[in-house]
């Protein structure tokens, strides 16, 4: 794969366009492979950048700060599927587009209502993410602009899924949805039964656009490794479907509000946070494998944070969070992610814990999309290499003399 390799400071650099590879030598000169890919660059991508030592992420060349509180999650939609934020013509034109394909298939809202209740959500929207391909004609003879409507049905299908299989666990009914509501509006008054306050609406429209995308995480990896073989938007989104669940990804939001449960008050958090670093188990929320400081989607989720709390009265899970904070801070130089006061933002808005996960999918959604699009705009199969590290010249036995 690196037919003419360039070598500095130790580094090997493959010199293919989209593709870089550089891997680490080792003293007997066998290329040493990056455990977890950290360092490997695997596309180049104009949607998102991490900028992991100023802390700073990209969406199309806006700073993350200069759209959240200002743009809507629509609009940022917009920016990552047609590359510029749109004018209120084309806002609104993306709004109905939206809105016109929230409808699933009977078939699919019959797999929804027969799947075990007590199954964790993201299992369930990864499953019915997958069946939905099932109504889809075959992809294979697929334009990118069929592709693309596939994109815009799953950015708005994905957050009915999720809001369907929570009412059909409950034994709810599955009322439609309203075609007059924005997507973080729709999903409320679908999980709730009612419009949501323009408060409440809006910290979750805020937090969609926090999660929308941001570069090439690990589920966003798992959906071009997908596409890359052609197999399909829906194979890609389900793969990241099941990339994103890991408590080491975004299953992390759900597992801050379990740790916060399970320390109990602000009093006990020195003795956990001592006990995990002890026997080296990881701190949900903390931590992040680019950002090397603080990741700045985190403190416009800690001010959504505190607002909540100020308002229930509840400051108890920001001052363990705090606590936990200056802990990590101080013993690791390991600071908060995006899911560290997230968790806190939807549990103060009276989100279901398992539904917190679910709720970065929905908004990686749109981000997962449109690195399959760009992927698929100039495609080439992600095959990376392997070291191996096993056994050599062994004979075969005969099962009966082993
Ligand atoms: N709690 C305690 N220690 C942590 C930690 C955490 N959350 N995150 C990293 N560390 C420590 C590791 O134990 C290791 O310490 P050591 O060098 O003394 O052994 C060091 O920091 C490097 O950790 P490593 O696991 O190699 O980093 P990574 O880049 O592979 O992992 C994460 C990045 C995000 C997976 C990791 O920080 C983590 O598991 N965080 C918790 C889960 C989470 O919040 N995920 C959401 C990410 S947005």
């Amino acid at each position: 794969e690196n037919h003419c390799p360039e070598t500095r400071n130790n580094l090997l650099f493959g010199p293919r366009q989209g593709f870089h590879i550089f891997f680490r030598m080792s003293d007997t000169d066998k290329p040493a492979p990056s455990k977890g890919l950290e360092g490997v660059v695997a596309a180049t991508t104009k949607l998102s950048d991490v900028r992991g030592l100023d802390g700073e992420p990209i969406y199309c060349g806006y700073n993350i700060n200069e759209l959240a509180g200002k743009a809507t999650y629509e609009e940022v939609v917009h920016l990552l599927h047609r590359g510029k934020l749109p004018n209120a013509e084309e806002l609104a034109a993306l709004k109905a587009e939206l809105a016109a394909a929230r409808k699933l298939p009977d078939g699919v809202v019959d797999l929804i209502k027969q799947l075990p209740k007590d199954a964790s959500p993201m299992r369930a929207i990864r499953t019915v993410v997958s069946a939905l391909a099932c109504y889809e004609p075959p992809e294979a003879q697929d334009s990118i602009e069929d592709q693309a409507a596939r994109a815009i049905k799953l950015i708005a299908q994905v957050p009915v899924i999720t809001a369907y299989f929570h009412l059909a666990r409950q034994g709810k009914p599955l009322p439609e949805s309203d075609p007059t509501l924005g997507e973080a509006a729709n999903f409320l008054y679908l999980v709730d039964g009612e419009k949501p306050s323009e408060a409440k609406e809006k910290t979750i429209d805020m937090c969609y656009i926090l999660h929308a995308d941001h570069g090439m995480n690990a589920s966003t990896f798992s959906a071009r490794v997908t596409i890359a073989t052609l197999s399909g938007m829906y194979s890609a989104i389900t793969s990241a479907i099941g990339t994103l669940k890991g408590p080491l990804h975004g299953g992390a939001n759900e597992g801050v509000i379990k740790m916060l449960q399970e320390i109990g008050s602000v009093d006990k958090v020195d003795a956990f946070v001592e006990d995990c670093l002890k026997n080296k188990v990881k701190i949900m929320g903390i931590g992040h494998r680019v950002y090397k400081v603080l990741d700045p989607r985190a403190p416009h989720l800690k001010a959504m944070a505190e607002k909540l709390s100020g308002e229930l009265g509840e400051t108890k899970w920001l001052d363990m969070s705090e606590r936990i904070r200056d802990l990590m801070v101080s013993k690791k130089n390991l600071h908060p992610n995006v899911d560290f006061y997230s968790a806190t933002v939807y549990y103060s808005l009276g989100i279901p814990t398992d539904l917190f996960t679910p709720l970065f999918a929905i908004a990686r959604t749109s981000g997962w999309t449109a690195h399959v699009l760009e992927q698929l705009a100039d495609n080439r199969l992600i095959r990376p290499k392997s070291l191996y590290d096993g056994p050599d010249d062994l004979k075969y036995v005969p099962v009966e003399d082993r």
